[in-house]
């Protein structure tokens, strides 16, 4: 049996017409849905690139900020492992993704002109990570200190390719000089625990400190 053409005609081209909308509309959904940041894993918070962003990069700008180039070991302040992710809202390593830190030396002062000159010439300052295709970045520095009021933090930048995707700035859990940085105050509470961290003590000696990093890529 077979059902008249001008029975069937008018139903299968208004079935074919939804089915061809679903298909057109079904994209545009799965791209919202996927380009929504806050999807899945809240962002990490932006914060000041501040003042003191290396003007110029040190020759030996690698993740080991206590040996500068053929210097001597940095043996100043108390050495630190910081450490941690960087994946997307959903979750997914970036691989290849560059962190960047720079911070003070022990004694507060700067590889920058506008901090007069006066940083240590064996603590490398600043320093980049790869990150690998775990998700994992990881840095060799000093525990940051405090400095002209402002709080021990150390600066961050994440770059992927020619794109900045972040700068901020990572604090020490239970530092009590938090309470009255004005860049910590700003933050809100869920903002402060995003970037406040324990530096614990490591057994071998020196810290540990890590930070899960998330950012819209
Ligand atoms: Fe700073």
């Amino acid at each position: 049996m077979t059902l008249a053409p001008t029975h069937c005609r008018p139903w299968t081209r208004r079935r074919s017409l939804h089915l061809a909308a679903a298909a057109i509309a079904m994209p545009t959904l799965l791209l919202t849905a996927r380009a929504q940041p806050n999807a899945g894993r809240r962002l990490t918070p932006a914060q000041t690139e501040g003042p003191f962003y290396p003007v110029a990069w040190p020759t030996d700008s690698d993740a080991d900020l206590l040996v500068n180039g053929a210097a001597a070991r940095y043996a100043k302040g108390r050495a630190a492992t910081v450490e941690g992710t960087l994946t997307d809202a959903e979750g997914r390593a970036l691989r290849g993704a560059v962190v960047e830190i720079w911070q003070c030396d022990a004694d507060g002062h700067y590889h920058h002109p506008g901090d007069g000159g006066r940083a240590d010439s064996t603590f490398q300052g600043a320093g980049r990570a790869t990150v690998d295709a775990q998700g994992q970045w990881r840095f060799r520095t000093i525990r940051p200190v405090a400095y002209g009021g402002r709080t021990p933090h150390i600066h961050l930048k994440v770059r992927l390719g020619t794109r900045e995707l972040l700068t901020t700035q990572l604090y020490i859990e239970g530092e009590p000089a938090n309470e009255r940085d004005f860049l910590w105050q700003r933050l809100s509470v869920a903002d402060r625990a995003a970037l406040t961290v324990p530096f614990m003590a490591e057994p071998q000696g020196g810290f540990g400190a890590r930070l899960p990093i998330v950012v819209a890529a």
